[in-house]
């Protein structure tokens, strides 16, 4: 979880700042990218040096020295953050934070910071004990600040009590806690499949000729992205396009119908199937072997059959049916009306629908403007890209499949 993460570490002045060198250490190892901050009182336990040393980064110490401001300036350096750490989180810097008192680097950077921020306090049993310090604590939490100790023993002024800094591992565990939860509040689908069929499909007459719906795939691919980002193991099952395979997505490439439905079985079980696919609606009933020559006379018959339906087929399915099941409907009529219809006809619970008449430039082109027909109604959804388009029915999936409504 703490791969990659950057956090700013603000050191405080207290005969546990030492520990503060151990944790840095702790945190690179996990591949944290640190900024550290040490207070003018935390100067007096560890040297700027030391803290340089360990984080490879520079050290802030000053608010008004003219360099740390032109070249990072408090706010940047305490925005540039996924974590803002207090180690040690000594009974003034507390009491600063609760009371939004703002004198030097480290207590505006607390103020002007927009990023979570995590104390670990420590200090004397008697001044963790004091009304001022836990009154502090209690608006401290009310402000939503997370906090790490202290832990009970034997404290460096020789008394015993609670006061001290947390160990360093619990230290990194809980930063690393926080991560975890964080991670699966932005990801909503984790722990879900999905499965999105996108493109054509090509259904073949002989060797060298088809029969193919227009689709570029972009929608399609992009609501696989938009489902993978959110979490969701995500299986792509996509005809022939000319797109490269959607990130943290597993892509399956296909040619014919038949071979995608085979492709979208193997696939289940999943939460969520979206087929967005443009199935060639027919196929020849027996594809010639060899290429059909003109030889001068009258144009073949082209004899078809109808191709399975991959959406009505998923959509009743006794065993393994996802627990939701959308479908498109490209329509250059009547697109409400139609869309309706083919939620009754296909037995699917959602229906996203679009005018794709060549005036509207949505047939091959990078925006959208779409319709989400459903047993509950209709929403209209404001003209947006594809993209756009993706992340936002991805986020109504994770909301339908935490809560389903209609
Ligand atoms: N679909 C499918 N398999 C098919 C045909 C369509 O999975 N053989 C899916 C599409 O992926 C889309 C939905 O059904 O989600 C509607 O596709 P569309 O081509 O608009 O519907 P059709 O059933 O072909 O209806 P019509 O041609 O009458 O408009």
């Amino acid at each position: 979880m703490l791969q990659d993460k950057r956090v700013l570490l603000i050191i405080g002045g207290g005969i546990a700042a030492y520990k503060a060198l151990d944790l840095i250490r702790r945190l690179r190892e996990r591949g944290v990218h640190l900024r550290a901050i040490l207070t003018k009182a935390g100067g007096e336990f560890i040297t700027p040096l030391s803290v340089a040393s360990l984080t490879g980064e520079k050290v802030y110490t000053d608010l008004f020295s003219l360099t740390d401001e032109a070249e990072m300036g408090h706010i940047r350096l305490s925005r540039e953050a996924d974590l803002v750490l207090v180690v040690p989180a000594t009974a003034d810097l507390m009491a600063s934070m609760a009371h939004g008192i703002a004198r030097d680097l480290a207590t505006t950077a607390l103020l002007a910071t927009d990023k979570p921020v995590m104390i670990a306090p420590s200090m004397n049993v008697q001044m963790w004990n004091h009304p001022a310090t836990q009154r502090n604590l209690r608006t401290l939490e009310g402000d939503g600040i997370l906090r790490v100790g202290p832990g009970s023993g034997d404290l460096a002024c020789g008394e015993v009590g609670d006061g001290r800094l947390a160990d360093v591992m619990d230290i990194v565990a809980a930063a690393d806690r926080f991560f975890d939860r964080a991670m699966v509040a932005n990801r909503p689908l984790a722990g879900k499949r999905a499965l999105v069929t996108a493109g054509p499909t090509h259904e073949a007459i002989d060797p060298v000729r088809y029969i193919a719906n227009r689709s570029s795939g972009k929608q399609g691919y992009a609501i696989a992205e938009a489902l993978a980002a959110l979490g969701a193991e995500t299986i792509l099952v996509s005809g022939p396009t000319t797109l490269p395979d959607p990130a943290a997505v597993t892509t399956v490439r296909i040619n014919s119908a038949r071979e995608m439905l085979a492709a979208c079985e193997a696939a289940l079980p999943a939460d969520v199937a979206v087929c967005v696919a443009a199935v060639a609606d027919w196929r020849m009933a027996d594809d010639a072997a060899q290429k059909i020559k003109k030889n001068g006379g009258a144009p073949p018959m082209l004899n078809l059959v109808e191709n399975p339906d991959i959406l009505a087929t998923l959509s009743s399915r006794a065993k393994d049916r996802p627990a939701l099941v959308v479908g498109f409907a490209a329509e250059t009529e009547k697109v409400i009306e139609h869309a309706r219809a083919k939620l009754g006809r296909k037995g699917c619970d959602w229906i996203v629908a679009n005018d794709v008449s060549p005036a509207t430039g949505i047939m091959g082109g990078d925006d959208n403007t779409v319709h989400l027909v459903s047993r509950a109604g209709i929403e209209d959804w404001p003209p947006a890209s594809k993209a756009d388009v993706a992340r936002r029915l991805a986020q109504r999936i994770a909301d339908h499949l935490k809560e389903p409504t209609a």
